[in-house]
């Protein structure tokens, strides 16, 4: 009956004004056995009643969801815990108190009336109230608890958006609710209070450090560590031998060690985009230089490649397809699901993600995205020191402005001392001081060269050891035909060479501005080349 025959109603509702004739008719829609997607603060839950077995059972079908795994049960109000839940303990009243409404659910004895098809036949009964109010008032006027997992077909990642509920959905079930964007994007933190110490099943926007401030002492469940999941054999490999796959493709986590997650959800494969996803771990420098070694040897194998970056290193990387996740947890949290979706419909074979790890809000990320690519971390290599020292010579026609900006930055910016990068002038008649202009946007980027004079690039200078970057095409072919030591194998176009499409235009004549947004473009060009060069010295 659900395979996608249904004729499913979509309705939409501002949280804000909520409409009460449609809201009450969503709400009858529950009442009579139906299913309903509906909006939450963390990310958009497919309702039932969770009294209702029949009910419960139909959400597993529309998921496709393997009924062993127990569903959430949606309150309307604290109040109404001793209706779900019995032998309620102190712990649990106070993180209701301190948390409720909002993103925590707790694992609690469940009343006898709840049906096994909605908690997966455990004794046990996962109980959230939502603060959104869409959400709240629905529950409230159906009448009864509400089960309901993340609005998604099962294996895919959750819903954050309308239209994620209505790709995986919209056929499957009897009502679709537009409520917006879900503002926090990551499921709600599980915490087990039937524990002796209340135990995190699943890290979410409440943290272990915000349950700890209200009940002492809370641990994580050991199943969850990323030791865990690594003893579990799971890839942590060098990135060099694992452009393709690092371990076959991933069984659960923690099980086949013999660790056996709390919370059963967690033993299915989660989250899950449709491409292959690798975490590269280690620091930014090195992250982004084996990311962008790996995009271009997948590519090579004709691959579609995506990348996942923050908002400030997206820049940074050459090839492949660049979605940026924001940068603040905040934004990283609402926006990663979108992301790995949009993936799916760009059709990424492979994607290559920045590891987000961190404490807090950090640590349900870090989760989400060890999930997310099946426990496959590779372990970015640091570049090797080479004992031979190298020379950059950055060259343009007076050597005084772009070349000398170029030179300084490379300075800057290469985290390694086998290199030292020059500026020469293709005509220097006499050494002239930096251009003004130049000095000015330098200085006040924090850049200084003290009794700068420009140089005439020399035959003698040319060898082995020495690359030369120019910043238009003209002086590359000057450079070629004047002096017989610069040949194709070492003298390039920097833009080209860094993979740019244009040259670095001449500031000459032009205003501080002018010469500000040169140096913006040669700083980006910098860095490529710098990040390019590490990364041929990386095994
Ligand atoms: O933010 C959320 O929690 C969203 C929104 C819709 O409220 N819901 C959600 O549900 O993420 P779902 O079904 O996708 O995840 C529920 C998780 C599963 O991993 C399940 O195994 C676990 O909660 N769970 C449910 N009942 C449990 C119980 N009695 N003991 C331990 N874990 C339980
Ligand atoms: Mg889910």
């Amino acid at each position: 009956m659900n395979d996608g025959q249904m004729q499913t109603e979509h309705i939409r509702l501002d949280a804000e004004n909520i409409d009460e004739e449609l809201i009450a008719h969503a709400a009858q829609v529950l009442a009579d056995g139906g299913l309903v997607a509906f909006p939450t603060e963390t990310v958009y839950g497919l309702g039932a009643n969770a009294l209702d077995a029949d009910a419960a059972r139909r959400i597993y079908e529309a998921k496709g969801r393997p009924s062993d795994n127990p569903l959430i049960v949606h309150i309307a109000g604290a109040d109404r815990l001793g209706d779900v839940a019995k032998d309620v303990p102190g712990t649990a009243k106070k993180l209701a108190e301190r948390f409720w409404p909002g993103p925590l659910t707790m694992v609690l004895h469940k009343q006898p009336d709840i049906p096994d098809a909605t908690t997966g036949g455990l004794a046990t009964v996962a109980v959230r109230c939502p603060s959104n109010r869409i959400a709240s008032e629905l529950i409230k006027k159906s009448g009864c608890p509400v089960a309901a997992p993340s609005a998604n077909r099962s294996g895919r990642p959750s819903t954050t958006r309308y239209a994620h509920v209505t790709e995986d959905l919209d056929g499957r079930v009897d009502m679709i609710i537009d409520g917006g964007d879900a503002p926090i994007g990551l499921e709600s933190t599980i915490v087990d209070l039937t524990a002796d110490v209340p135990t995190i099943l699943r890290p979410g926007y409440v943290t272990k450090e915000d349950l700890e401030a209200v009940v002492g002492k809370v641990q994580v469940d050991p199943a969850l560590t990323r030791d865990a999941a690594e003893t579990a054999g799971r890839a942590s490999g060098q990135a060099h031998n694992t452009a393709g796959k690092a371990s076959g493709d991933a069984a659960p986590s923690g099980m086949d060690a013999g660790l056996h997650p709390k919370a059963p959800g967690m033993k299915y494969r989660h989250y899950a985009p449709k491409g292959d996803l690798y975490l590269v771990q280690g620091s930014e420098g090195d992250v982004i230089r084996c990311i962008n070694k790996l995009v271009e040897a997948a590519q090579q194998e004709g691959k579609t490649v995506g990348i996942i970056a923050t908002a400030e290193t997206k820049e940074r990387y050459r090839s492949g397809t660049v979605l940026d996740v924001g940068t603040r947890p905040e934004e990283v949290a609402a926006s990663l699901y979108d992301v790995l979706r949009q993936f799916d419909t760009l059709g990424a074979e492979v994607i290559y993600a920045e590891f987000l790890s961190g404490s807090g809000l950090g640590a349900a990320i870090e989760n989400r995205l060890l999930k997310a690519a099946s426990y496959q971390v590779l372990d970015a290599p640091k570049p090797m020191q080479s004992s031979r020292r190298r020379k950059l010579i950055f060259v343009e026609g007076h050597g005084n402005a772009r070349s000398a900006m170029a030179a300084a930055l490379f300075d800057r910016l290469y985290e390694s001392s086998d290199m030292e990068a020059v500026s020469r002038g293709i005509v220097v008649q006499f050494p002239e001081p930096l251009n003004q202009k130049t000095e000015a946007v330098m200085v006040s980027n924090g850049i200084t060269l003290e009794g700068f004079v420009s140089e005439q690039l020399s035959d003698e200078e040319i060898d082995q050891d020495t690359m030369l970057f120019t910043m238009e095409e003209r002086q590359r072919q000057q450079v070629l035909s004047k002096f017989p030591s610069a040949t194709e194998e070492n003298t390039f176009l920097l833009s080209e060479y860094v993979g740019d499409e244009l040259e670095i235009m001449d500031p000459y004549g032009g205003t501080l501005q002018t010469y500000g947004i040169c140096f913006e473009v040669i700083r980006a060009s910098i860095q490529k080349l710098s990040d390019r060069i590490l990364e041929e010295k990386t095994l």
